[in-house]
């Protein structure tokens, strides 16, 4: 069974993509909503949430994991990958590559702030493009946002919102903007209406294509598991349009 972890709704695009690319992959979706959002967290309780994950994946029995939040991918995939105990997989790799592949030199990278000051993005990106330049922006209000409905590009709130975080990217002139939190596709065509003709890069659609072929054997099931209040981020999954028609989401049993 092949595991997805994201802290919110945000990995439900990656959650689509591997059910687009495995029909018959058995998915286990598991969203940590009690303790959402994570990029205003310390990078040392950022890597305790990750094992406590890591391990609720190991107990469900997962044979993979892929890893689809930018925060934990960033500052904690050893954490989580030896507690899952099985083989796994993150956003920046794969973003990275895509950014690599097209010779995108000049990129901006929007991320939560935990995921900023880890600097996982720009480190990875230096190491494959040389030479390259990126300026990277922590976005702490745009998960609570999204999670909560506001991402419409005819928003007026959403826009303000976006022109004050976001107007040190448009002076910066990038040559790519890489979505570097898996929640903020949601705001993609809000983003993209200020830097326009430069091209958007989401690393949740990078990410799924890092899933090895082997694990998208099963028998197609799927189970939608959160940490706390089920029935919200059952709305903000329909909101968000990544929740499949029909599946019930669970609440793990709190101790
Ligand atoms: N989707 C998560 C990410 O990619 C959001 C993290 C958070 O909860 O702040 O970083």
């Amino acid at each position: 069974m092949i595991g997805v972890f994201d802290s919110g709704i945000g990995g439900l695009s990656v959650l689509s993509a591997l059910r687009a690319a495995f029909p018959r992959a058995d998915l286990l979706y598991y969203a940590d909503t009690a303790r959402l959002p994570y990029g205003g967290r310390s990078p040392a309780l950022i890597r305790r949430f990750a094992r406590e994950a890591g391990e609720r994946f190991a107990a469900l029995g997962a044979d993979y994991l892929a890893v689809a939040c930018g925060t934990v991918s960033a500052l904690a995939l050893d954490e989580i990958t030896t507690a899952a105990r099985c083989p796994a997989s993150g956003v920046i790799r794969p973003a990275v590559d895509l950014l690599a592949r097209d010779g995108r030199r000049r990129v901006l990278i929007l991320s939560t702030e935990a995921t900023a000051n880890a600097r996982a993005f720009e480190t990875e990106l230096l190491a494959r493009t040389p030479g390259a330049v990126a300026l990277s922006l922590g976005c702490p209000l745009f998960v609570p946002l999204i999670e909560n409905g506001y991402f419409s590009p005819n928003d007026p709130a959403v826009l303000s919102l976006l022109g004050r975080t976001l107007s040190p990217g448009q002076t910066f002139f990038p040559d790519a903007v890489l979505l570097g939190c898996t929640h903020f596709r949601l705001l993609a065509g809000a983003i993209a209406s200020l830097f326009p003709g430069i091209p958007l890069y989401d690393c949740g659609e990078a990410a799924a294509g890092a899933v090895p072929a082997e694990f998208g054997r099963g028998d197609g099931t799927l189970r939608v598991l959160v940490s706390d209040a089920p029935e919200r981020f059952r709305r903000a999954a329909i909101r968000a349009g990544g929740l499949p028609d029909g599946v019930e989401v669970e609440a793990i049993q709190q101790e």
